[in-house]
């Protein structure tokens, strides 16, 4: 167990050793067992963690600020329209100034090109840790918590558990990449065997999954891409349909610069694959075992029908949201 994780930002996954990240399960493990039977675990007590948010949120920011009051301290829940950051205030000078006040900042921005850095500039000038709440490229969080609810129904030996993640059609507004590649990155470290499935225009960004591969060459599990969803469903004991974006078909500066262009183009990509959805055909192509997750919100009957999203036997969807607050708590109170 790694204790020394007092000021350490998280930024990613991909930053912390596997030997850190285990830590953040054992105390998420012991956290959730002390909530089931009403133990206190006033570890931050009067601490103050800030939290920035430039998109909507239901479990990031109600996990984070449940967390921070169970664990004996309270978040400020800020939007950037409260903020003189919408005025053009720097990123440096926010970390700065928040930094002296309170013991921790957490932000979510998803612009992409943009929440990364912005995240990062803050990273460097934060005398306290910095955690990132999703941004354009990961979503650490959410990977966590996706990490434990696998360990809870598969037992912490995951080495090649078959893990299939895969793109489908939504209609609500074009979802960050952030999630699928916090899965990709992270996964293969623990010896999955993970397959992920997309239409050829939503490609996952090309440094994270040349970083995967060397994750999964390291870790022991493997990677590999389809563009066929029936054929990624075909024996999965895990399934995770999501949508996202086609973000990755484009370089940040290319994306950036002709954003309106492109924002059409992928509306008109989209619309090619209504086909791409979760439902019991497909489910019934997995293991006869298969577990349904998703990090939710789910775009109901687009990107999963109701029908296997609520069947019990397979969804675990709700678990999954569940341990957003323990390892939540369990990384705050490592760092702050
Ligand atoms: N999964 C997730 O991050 O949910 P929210 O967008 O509601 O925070």
């Amino acid at each position: 167990m790694v204790t020394k994780l007092k000021g350490r930002h998280f930024l990613s996954c991909d930053s912390w050793s596997k030997q850190e990240l285990d830590t953040v399960f054992e105390t998420a493990f012991d956290l959730k067992r002390k909530f089931a039977v009403g133990e206190p675990t006033r570890y931050l007590p009067d601490k103050t963690l800030f939290m920035i948010f430039f998109e909507q949120s239901t479990r990031t920011r109600n996990s984070m600020e449940a967390g921070m009051t169970q664990l004996g301290g309270h978040a400020h829940d800020l939007t950037a329209d409260k903020m003189q950051l919408s005025h053009g205030e720097s990123a440096k000078d926010t970390a700065i100034i928040l930094s002296r006040m309170g013991h921790g900042i957490a932000s979510r921005n998803c612009f992409y090109g943009i929440g990364q850095k912005y995240l990062a500039e803050m990273a460097v000038h934060s005398s306290r840790p910095v955690m990132s709440l999703q941004d354009d490229i990961y979503h650490p969080f959410q990977g966590m918590a996706d990490l434990m609810t696998i360990f809870e129904y598969f037992g912490r030996n995951v080495n090649g558990l078959k893990v299939t993640i895969s793109w489908a059609y939504a209609d609500t507004h074009s979802k960050p990449l952030s999630v699928p590649q916090t899965q990709a990155l992270l996964f293969p470290r623990y010896g999955m065997d993970v397959t992920i499935a997309h239409p050829k225009e939503f490609p996952l960004s090309k440094h994270i999954v040349q970083k995967a591969q060397q994750n999964a060459r390291q870790g022991g599990g493997t990677l590999r891409f389809t563009n066929d969803m029936d054929e990624a469903f075909q024996g999965a004991q895990i399934v995770i349909p999501k949508n996202w974006g086609g973000f990755g078909h484009y370089d940040v500066r290319e994306y950036l610069d002709n954003e309106e262009a492109c924002q059409t183009e992928m509306t008109a990509n989209l619309e090619k694959y209504h086909d791409w959805i979760c439902d019991e055909r497909r489910i019934r192509l997995a293991d006869k075992n298969v577990k349904l997750m998703h990090a939710l919100p789910a775009d109901r009957n687009h990107e999963v029908t109701d029908a296997v999203l609520d069947n019990e036997q397979i969804s675990i969807v709700y678990d999954e949201a569940e341990n957003r607050l323990h390892t939540a708590k369990a990384i705050m109170a490592l760092t702050m």
